[in-house]
């Protein structure tokens, strides 16, 4: 049965290193999943076991996570009325939406793993799929990472010293947000097991935290009950289209902050080709989650106008400590706080799972010093590794169970990407350090939607060139057409919102296209024979030397 993300993430990026004669990673033994046939282009063979009920709780567990916990405040301040911040999450919402059905139908359309990489490189070259690669390791796993450690910070720090306390010391929440960042990617890389069997627990917090909120907002609605007495009241005399903020600028960055909740939608495509019936199911499972998540952020958000004021919502990223200790106090403050730092650590826990294979996968590809696609801590360690297991076939029962439990299948502890988790927390740690949830949500944003863009702009050229193409699943056309123009406009915008951010991601974007054209792209191409002079100086510039010897 489905229980969690982790069931997935094997197959998005397969691993199995058959060549050593084991199974890395707990990854199933299916030769159909060895990376080099995912990458030449060979259909997956897939155990197709989804139901219905199991897409669904992925994708819906996939989506929600640290955001509506604390996104609330930015879409507030830039929307500037309760009415407009409603109206920009359903709009969020309806984006990510129509996002994730164009996402489908290239899943279907084109069944391999990788995700937008594979996408990008078959519709517009492979320098595409290298170029998000690239801006997925530099940015957009080490940047939502940061965001997500960095709320983990700020609710634990106030579930520890209390609600009020906290806004006085940012260093505090950083240092928090990263011992955060430390344990989750040890415990990474001392076995993938050990992350995957506490996945379920965090989920389940933050459902509960999620319904917890809207139950409770409802509640007090309706009784006037809160803690702190006379709040419940204000929101009959609210205006709720009062100082509806009127600049474009500002609802592209308050959208940004609502999309940061919503993201995710992309990884629907963990779940395109995994079930047993795909096309009745996956339509079913994308038209009931996403707007069933719609529905629980718009319940979620009323639930914070109707037992708290406005500037309450918009004076810090953890709106739900303050929606505690409204109704319930301070061991409601407490005991939301808990719950959300654990959701945050558990989101925190699965995308550096899979920032570890995305970043051993592209070492792996060539994409990356060849450093990042080794597993465990080097050669000495396989061995004595793989002695150990075949001269003890027996141990005690005792340590079999503990091992069996937590250890990877077949090869034990520390059999990980350790290289590429490092290179992951390392630059986690320097967004942690140097950014905010504000800055790093626009930085993510406008990163993250150039690709989502070019992805679904390809599946609008994939419809015009392969007409023919088989296609599991179709959308109607006017979902990737929107999907297109409101992301357009949300990028056109970032400039002048957030002239840095946007810079930043550029100025990242650019250094890839020069890494690709001037050292990688070459390399690659001059592998596959595609050189016409090979040997000439075009294929053995300065820079192919310099990244040969670094390789070595
Ligand atoms: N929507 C999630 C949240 O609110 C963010 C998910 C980030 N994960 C990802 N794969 N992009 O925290």
């Amino acid at each position: 049965s489905v229980s969690s993300a982790f069931d997935f993430a094997p197959n998005l990026f397969p691993l199995s290193s058959t060549a050593q004669g084991y199974t890395a990673l707990g990854a199933p033994s299916n030769p159909a999943l060895d990376p080099s046939n995912a990458l030449n282009g060979a259909s997956l063979e897939k155990n197709k076991s989804l139901t219905y009920l199991n897409g669904l709780s992925l994708v819906v567990g996939l989506i929600i996570g640290s955001g509506i916990f604390s996104s609330p405040s930015q879409v507030n301040r830039n929307a500037g009325s309760p009415g407009a911040s409603l109206i920009v999450w359903v709009v969020a919402g309806i984006l990510a939406w129509t996002g994730a059905a164009s996402y489908a139908e290239l899943g279907g359309a084109i069944p391999l793993n990788g995700g937008a990489q594979v996408y990008l490189s078959k519709i517009f070259g492979e320098w595409a799929g290298f170029l998000f690669t690239w801006c997925a390791v530099c940015v957009l796993k080490p940047g939502s990472a940061a965001i997500i450690a960095i709320i983990f910070g700020e609710y634990l720090v106030r579930a520890i010293i209390g609600a009020d306390a906290a806004d006085a010391s940012v260093w505090l929440n950083k240092a928090v947000a990263l011992a955060g960042l430390v344990l989750v990617t040890l415990l990474n890389c001392v076995s993938t097991k050990l992350g995957t069997r506490s996945a379920d627990i965090f989920m389940f917090m933050k459902f509960f935290a999620l319904i917890g909120v809207t139950v409770i907002g409802i509640v007090v609605a309706v009784t006037g009950f809160s803690y702190k007495g006379d709040a419940s009241e204000d929101w009959k005399k609210m205006g709720w289209f009062e100082g509806t903020e009127t600049n474009v600028s500002n609802w592209a960055v308050a959208l940004y902050a609502g999309l940061w909740a919503f993201d995710g939608w992309d990884n629907v495509n963990y779940v395109t080709g995994e079930f047993k019936n795909p096309t009745r199911d996956l339509p079913r499972v994308i038209h009931t989650s996403l707007p069933l998540v719609i529905v629980c952020y718009i319940m979620a958000n009323i639930a914070y106008f109707l037992v708290l004021p406005a500037e309450v919502i918009e004076s810090s990223n953890t709106v739900a400590v303050a929606f505690g200790s409204q109704v319930f106090g301070p061991i409601g403050s407490l005991i939301l706080a808990l719950f959300v730092a654990g959701s945050c650590f558990g989101a925190l826990n699965a995308t550096t799972f899979t920032s570890g294979r995305l970043v051993y996968a592209a070492g792996k590809e060539g994409y990356l010093p060849a450093l990042f696609g080794n597993i465990g801590l080097g050669k000495s360690h396989r061995a004595i590794r793989l002695h150990s297991l075949n001269a003890n076939p027996t141990k005690s029962k005792l340590s079999k169970k503990f091992i069996d439990w937590f250890a990877d299948a077949d090869a034990g502890f520390f059999f990980t990407p350790i290289a590429a988790m490092a290179l992951n927390a390392t630059l986690t740690a320097v967004y942690v350090l140097i950014g905010s949830f504000d800055t790093l949500v626009t930085f993510y944003g406008v990163a993250g939607y150039s690709f989502y863009f070019l992805a679904v702009l390809g599946l609008i050229i994939l419809r015009v060139k392969e007409p023919e193409l088989e296609r599991p699943y179709r959308t109607w056309i006017t979902t990737p057409i929107i999907f297109c123009c409101v992301s357009l406009f949300l990028l056109s915008r970032a400039v002048f919102a957030e002239p840095i951010q946007t810079l930043l991601v550029l100025a990242f974007m650019a250094a890839g296209l020069i890494v690709w054209f001037a050292w990688v792209g070459r390399r690659i191409n001059k592998e596959k024979g595609r050189f016409r002079h090979a040997g000439s100086d075009m294929s053995e510039g300065a820079g192919w030397k310099f990244w040969k010897r670094w390789r070595k």
